[in-house]
């Protein structure tokens, strides 16, 4: 039960510099949570739930500041997502360990859609209002023609 299932590479780089950072951040801190012992992941996931509450503010902000049009549903996924997360945390705080596994192995398998789905939108959105141009993603390893 000690395999990191979510790890951070360059399919996962969408080209907005701030939203990259933060992306990895939360990737790295998926892992470690997967990777924690039982002992570990009260205080992992309230690193977790502040991390991801700012990063999900930011986005939010970005959608609504720039009028970003389908910004509905993406809001309404990141309040679903941080919902499941204080509910984690409740229960995690009454020795439910094993409804914390489960919302880390969600995490896992949600993160990558909604990073391919959603933010690459908001991304290519907020970079083409920045420099009137989408946004150049080079990734390591990729034979450019
Ligand atoms: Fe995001
Ligand atoms: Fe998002």
């Amino acid at each position: 039960m000690t395999t990191t299932t979510l790890q951070w590479d360059d399919s996962l780089l969408l080209g907005e510099p701030q939203m990259d950072r933060v992306h990895q951040e939360f990737v790295e801190l998926v892992a470690r949570m997967e990777r924690a012992g039982d002992d570990e992941l009260a205080p992992l996931l309230e690193e977790f739930a502040t991390h991801t509450r700012a990063h999900f503010e930011m986005e939010n902000q970005w959608m609504t500041e720039t009028a970003f049009p389908p910004r509905e549903c993406h809001i309404d996924e990141h309040a679903a997502v941080m919902k499941s997360v204080d509910e984690v945390r409740v229960l995690l705080a009454q020795g439910n360990t094993a409804i914390c596994r489960g919302l880390i192995q969600e995490l896992v398998r949600w993160f990558p859609s909604h990073a391919h789905h959603l933010d690459s939108a908001l991304a290519h959105w907020v970079s083409k209002l920045r420099t009137g141009g989408k946004p150049v993603v080079i990734r390591r390893g990729l034979t450019l023609r």
